[in-house]
């Protein structure tokens, strides 16, 4: 693996998601230039413009889609036996950003014109945020069948980069941590369909596969550093998993420990802030060539 390389530090001084809040694009500017009524960034499939989201809210998310929403939207948010809306084609979801227009349907529910409709569900605010990232986290990645109207622009885009750009743009940004001939042999082969082979490069990972665990040291104020896998870290409690597979957890609460993340992915959603629609389809036109 290519562990070593990859050490970013980040020295937490808020909250976890508000960190990576302030590191999305999709949640902030976005947000900003959306309420002032500006359409979006055109041209690109929306996943990509909306980083990974926190994976434990999102595994929150998916387990309180399973007891109130499943039944009715369906395992894939395709629509389930009872009768509720494919949420994947939802404009209503595609214009939605952080819960914002989901939530009033959720806690509200909505009649509609036949007479059926949704019955409101009793979520708190904070479950409302967790159900919309893991739905966003499904929308991000699915797939053209049933999935959200691509339009026409965003066919044709997908492979009109230029293979050479690509490479000249791979060798500055990301031969530190990855190579051609390496790692990423093959992954044209690997990952034969271009927009998700686009996808995956984009959020750093497959859909599904496992996200590299990101490891924590926390130097209590007394002094004292432990080292280990980050399991769980809100704004009060850090919890980790010590090598020697003990579970420890520090609170968090008036100035306590210090926390040191490392990331392996920390690198790519920095770079999701920086790169142009040109970048994106250059990288992936080079990526493609690696069968
Ligand atoms: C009893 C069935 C049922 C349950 C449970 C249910 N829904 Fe719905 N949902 C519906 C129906 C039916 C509609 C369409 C209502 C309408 O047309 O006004 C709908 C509409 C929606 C919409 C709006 C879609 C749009 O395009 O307008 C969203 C978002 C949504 N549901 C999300 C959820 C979430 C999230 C949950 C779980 C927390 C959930 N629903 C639970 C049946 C259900
Ligand atoms: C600082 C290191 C770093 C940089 C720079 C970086 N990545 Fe990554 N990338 C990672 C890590 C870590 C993963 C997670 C994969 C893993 O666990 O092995 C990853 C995953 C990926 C994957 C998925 C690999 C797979 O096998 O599914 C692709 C593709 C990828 N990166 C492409 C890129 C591209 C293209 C760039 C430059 C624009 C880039 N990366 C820059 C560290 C980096």
């Amino acid at each position: 693996m290519i562990g070593a390389l990859l050490l970013v530090t980040a020295l937490m001084t808020t909250a976890w998601g508000a960190r990576l809040a302030a590191a999305e694009p999709g949640a902030g500017e976005e947000a900003g230039e959306q309420a002032a009524g500006q359409p979006r960034r055109q041209g690109l499939y929306p996943a990509l413009q909306r980083p990974p989201g926190d994976p434990e809210l999102i595994a929150r998310g998916q387990g309180i889609y399973g007891i109130n929403c499943r039944a009715c939207h369906g395992v894939d948010l395709r629509g389930g036996d009872l009768g509720g809306p494919n949420l994947l084609r939802s404009q209503l979801v595609l214009r939605d950003l952080q819960g914002e227009l989901m939530g009033p349907v959720i806690q509200n529910g909505s009649t509609s014109p036949d007479g059926s409709g949704m019955p409101a569900q009793p979520l708190s605010d904070e479950d409302v945020r967790a159900v919309a990232e893991y739905i966003h986290d499904v929308l991000s990645t699915a797939t053209r069948q049933g999935g959200p109207p691509e339009g026409d622009a965003v066919e044709l885009d997908i492979l009109v980069g230029d293979p050479a750009a690509g490479q000249a743009y791979f060798a500055a940004q990301c031969a530190s941590c990855h190579s051609p001939a390496g790692d990423l042999r093959g992954i044209a082969s690997r990952i034969a369909e271009p927009k998700e082979l686009q996808n995956t490069w984009v959020r750093g990972g497959a859909r599904g596969g496992t996200r590299p665990p990101v490891d924590v040291t926390v130097t209590t104020t007394s002094g004292d550093r432990v080292e280990g896998r980050l399991e769980r870290l809100d704004d009060f409690v850090v919890v980790l998993t010590t090598t020697d597979g003990r579970h420890r957890s520090f609170s968090r609460r008036g100035g306590g420990a210090r926390i040191e993340l490392a990331d392996p992915l920390a690198r790519h959603r920095e770079l999701l802030s920086m790169y142009s629609d040109a970048d994106i389809h250059n990288v992936t036109a080079y990526l493609v060539t690696l069968k």
